[in-house]
């Protein structure tokens, strides 16, 4: 993994990158411009392993680019997929909303470029975006009922 280094002057790019995505709709360009400190981007190999089942959970992730695999033990200790997820798409919500460890395992299936809040941006931004809490909690809810 590999932090993609970007400086203060480049708020307004990150900001439109954010944009795009209907997670942060709800955010004026100003809001976004105010958020992009608190992303950071990371650049993943194919295969590498962002979240392992179990650990701790300290970092919420929106796939910018490329893919995942969320999978997790099923019968004989084989490891089962749950789901893909791509561009827009977002993980690493559950252990931080419910306090939990991680409830299954992420892994890149295509070399990925991933945004980054931190615990206290990603609880930060769900109290001040009703938005985007709404949002994340439907989906962490639907996933939650699903969970393996
Ligand atoms: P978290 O438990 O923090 O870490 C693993 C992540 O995998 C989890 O958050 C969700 O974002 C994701 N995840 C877990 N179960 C499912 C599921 N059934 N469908 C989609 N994503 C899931």
């Amino acid at each position: 993994m590999r932090v993609v280094e970007y400086t203060g002057k480049d708020a307004g790019r990150v900001a439109w990158m954010l944009g795009r995505f209907e997670l942060f709709a709800s955010l004026s360009p100003e809001q976004l411009v105010r958020l992009a400190p608190f992303v950071s981007l990371r650049a993943y190999d194919e295969g590498e392993v962002v979240i392992e089942k179990d650990d701790a959970g300290d970092a919420f992730f929106v796939i910018y680019s490329g893919g995942v695999e969320v999978t997790a033990p099923g019968l004989l200790g084989f490891e089962k997929l749950i789901t893909r997820l791509g561009p827009g798409e977002f993980f690493g919500e559950l252990a931080l909303l419910l306090r939990q460890p991680r409830s299954a395992t992420v892994v890149c299936t295509e070399p990925s470029e991933l945004f980054v809040l931190k615990s206290p941006a990603f609880t930060r931004l769900l109290e001040s975006e009703p938005e985007i809490g709404a949002l994340v909690k439907g989906i962490a809810k639907s996933r939650f009922d699903d969970r393996p």
